[in-house]
């Protein structure tokens, strides 16, 4: 019988952004974020001879020649860490949990996945122990914000003097710091627009190079990075809400002012940001707001305000659709 393994692992939200990169894959600055619980890939890889194709992709069920060759590339890339990866061809079947139209980013759920399968079947061949560092290395080649979905809970990636361990290699998990009242987040996303992405990350990556304020924003998420590991530590929400919602803005000032432009944010966005500010001066209630890079509103708030943040938004923003997440344990084998 053939070898198969079938992981399921989850997307990240960043609290700390990673835009911008250099050499292989390697951030400009560190990251931290929370890993989710309910968007998430299962995938699965099955090993057979050698075959004329290399790599045969399905998602949902259906053959993707395109993201087949895309996972070819990317296991030629990482050849040289699992050497077993020349001798085979691959199946590889995978599905998301979160619908294929909700603009949740899905790269760092699917690499994640793919990586925890790919270090699985080493280990099984070679007979080696399980690393996550290594599963997170490899997720990194395939998109740099998957290296953090290989932990539960809390991680951070990029080399920083103010985090022991910290690495541009591989993320690693920071929770046996982590206050408890950061460990049951909530991120309910509001899915303002299901539309793909007008400008790939990857493009936007490239664009802070030439980007006049890149210095100043990658120093600025030097010491975010360390003041959001304190109040992390400390269980600081209004240092929390500060940073976070400081980052999130950031980032899309940074596309804003590249050259050329661009804008992924829509008039939801703000008249949402605006009226969940409103909420918390008129509450005293800690929620915030993060962005990835798209239109669509993280709402990140703490567990005991789960009932008073969610009656908010089925009345102060109900016209859109909200994937209910929070944070998550990390990748299973299934
Ligand atoms: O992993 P990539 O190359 O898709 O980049 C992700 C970039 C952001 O999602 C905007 C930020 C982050 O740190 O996840």
């Amino acid at each position: 019988m053939n070898r198969f393994v079938k992981w399921e692992s989850p997307s990240n939200i960043a609290l700390v952004k990673y835009w911008g990169k250099h050499n292989v894959q390697l951030p400009k600055n560190p990251s931290i974020s929370f890993t989710l619980s309910i968007s998430k890939s299962i995938t699965s890889v099955e090993l057979i001879p050698k075959a004329n194709k290399k790599v045969e992709f399905y998602f949902d069920n259906i053959l993707n020649v395109e993201f087949g060759l895309r996972i070819e590339k990317y296991l030629s890339n990482i050849s040289g860490e699992l050497p077993f990866l020349n001798d085979y061809s691959f199946v590889v079947k995978s599905t998301n949990t979160f619908p294929h139209s909700a603009g949740i980013a899905s790269s760092a759920s699917a690499f994640s996945a793919l990586a925890m399968c790919l270090v699985d079947l080493d280990c099984e061949l070679n007979k080696n122990e399980f690393s996550l560092k290594k599963a997170s290395n490899l997720a990194r080649l395939g998109s740099g914000s998957a290296c953090r979905s290989v932990y539960g809970g809390i991680s951070i990636w990029g080399k920083t003097q103010d985090i022991e361990n910290s690495a541009n290699e591989y993320a690693i998990p920071l929770n046996n710091e982590i206050h408890s009242v950061f460990q049951t987040y909530h991120d309910d996303i509001i899915i303002i627009d299901s539309d793909k992405k007008s400008v790939s990350s990857s493009a936007g990556h490239k664009l802070m190079d030439t980007n006049p304020y890149s210095t100043e924003k990658y120093n600025q998420s030097y010491i975010n990075t360390k003041l959001l590991y304190t109040a992390l530590k400390d269980g600081n929400i209004s240092e929390f809400i500060r940073i976070v919602e400081l980052e999130a803005l950031s980032l899309h000032s940074m596309m804003m002012v590249s050259n050329p432009s661009f804008i992924l944010i829509k008039p939801e966005t703000i008249n949402i940001i605006n009226k969940l500010r409103e909420f918390r001066n008129d509450t005293n209630i800690p929620i915030c707001f993060t962005l990835d890079a798209g239109p669509n509103v993280h709402i990140l708030y703490p567990d005991e305000n789960k009932k008073e943040v969610q009656k908010f938004i089925m009345s102060d923003i109900n016209k859109f659709r909200v994937i209910k997440d929070c944070v998550g344990k990390g990748p299973l084998k299934l």
